[in-house]
């Protein structure tokens, strides 16, 4: 399959295209590189440094390598940002996915793979979450991919010939078996490469976001699946896809972690002391998102291989203890 990845040099996109390719897909990347590195992209796959919003250079793209899917992982995906930036997400995850639609649309592409985000379901009504759970986003990140999952609900509904999946994420972490790529975002706002940064004395201590929270230790919940897992799901999907498809799956182990879980398998895997301390609650954030994931799993086949999160971490401590400074190593390595 000839496939456009959108975002391909940052951390989940990255992942993607090293599957894709080993599954012998032609993969062409494109990326604005504003949060992403182009040493995540190897250095065979063809690359386009563009924005979301150069639709003219897109189409440009789309039809130079005859691409029949798009996988599109291009988006900004911080909770705590996206409520001090709005604009920002609206313009990079709404916009940008409409600029990205229209060359397809143009092109006459009709297979689409979307990142969309448990953070569409808001503070959920009950949890494991399902795919029917009502949608009420309660931060403009969510909101952001939201408004897209109805964008592609009406396109789908105006070209019969085309099909999505939207696949919403829980709490992506680890990093590639073979060690090679892995997460290095700049700033850094997620909490397990936080935690292992404080393990490695690069942060000086984590701070827990509220311990107040109606959990059993009063700390956030969430469900943090593997990269490589979000992956595979991303395949079959792709797989499934056909005309006039438009399905939403959960892709979470289904089982929640609190952060004070989090902290002390970090702990216990790194060997390491973690300085913390407890501070005030981050806007946006709900209490608990834990996914029911057996719709993606009985339809697509899907099964997540690292379901316990001590593996997860331990991907995670290898990749960041590997790469002190990420992507930046990586450059004083060679
Ligand atoms: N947290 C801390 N301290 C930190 C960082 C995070 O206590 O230094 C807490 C947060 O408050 C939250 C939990 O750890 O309760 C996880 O936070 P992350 O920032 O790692 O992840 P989020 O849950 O905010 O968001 C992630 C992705 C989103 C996705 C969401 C879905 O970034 O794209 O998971 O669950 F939508």
């Amino acid at each position: 399959m000839n496939l456009l990845v959108t975002g391909g040099a940052g951390y989940i996109g990255s992942h993607a295209v090293k599957q894709l390719i080993s599954l012998g897909h032609r993969v062409v990347v494109i990326d604005n590189l504003f949060r992403g590195h182009r040493e995540a992209v190897p250095s065979e796959v063809p690359f386009h440094q563009l924005d979301l919003a150069e639709t003219g250079e897109i189409i440009g793209v789309l039809k130079e390598y005859k691409v029949e899917t798009v996988m599109h992982f291009a988006a900004l995906t911080y909770v705590g940002e996206s409520v001090n930036k709005p604009l920002w997400y609206y313009r990079n995850n709404t916009a940008g996915a409409l600029s990205l639609l229209e060359a397809m649309e143009i092109c006459g592409v009709n297979r689409f793979v979307f990142s969309s985000t448990a953070a569409t379901y808001g503070e959920p009504d009950s949890v494991p979450i399902k795919e029917t759970n009502r949608q009420a986003p309660i931060n403009p990140y969510g909101r952001s991919k939201w408004f897209v999952e109805g964008i592609l609900k009406d396109l789908v509904i105006a070209n019969p010939k085309f099909g999505f999946v939207a696949l919403r994420y829980f709490n992506v972490a680890g990093a590639s078996a073979d060690g090679i790529i892995g997460e290095d975002h700049e700033p850094e706002t997620h909490l397990v490469p936080n935690v292992l940064y404080a393990a490695m004395g690069k942060r000086d201590k984590i701070t827990v976001f509220g311990n107040d929270y109606p959990t059993p230790d009063g700390t956030c919940i969430r469900d943090y699946v593997h990269v490589d897992d979000l992956i595979s799901a991303h395949v079959l999907a792709m797989n499934s896809l056909r005309d006039g498809d438009a399905k939403f799956y959960n892709l979470g182990i289904g089982h929640g972690y609190s952060v004070g879980e989090i902290l002390n398998t970090a702990k216990s895997v790194t060997g390491r002391d973690i300085p913390t301390e407890y501070g005030e609650r981050r806007a946006g954030d709900p209490a608990q998102l834990y996914a029911d994931s057996t719709v993606a799993q009985t339809e697509l086949g899907w099964k997540p291989v690292h379901t316990d999160v001590n593996e997860v971490i331990e991907s995670a401590w290898r990749w960041h203890t590997s790469h002190p400074n990420g992507y930046g190593s990586r450059r004083q390595d060679v």
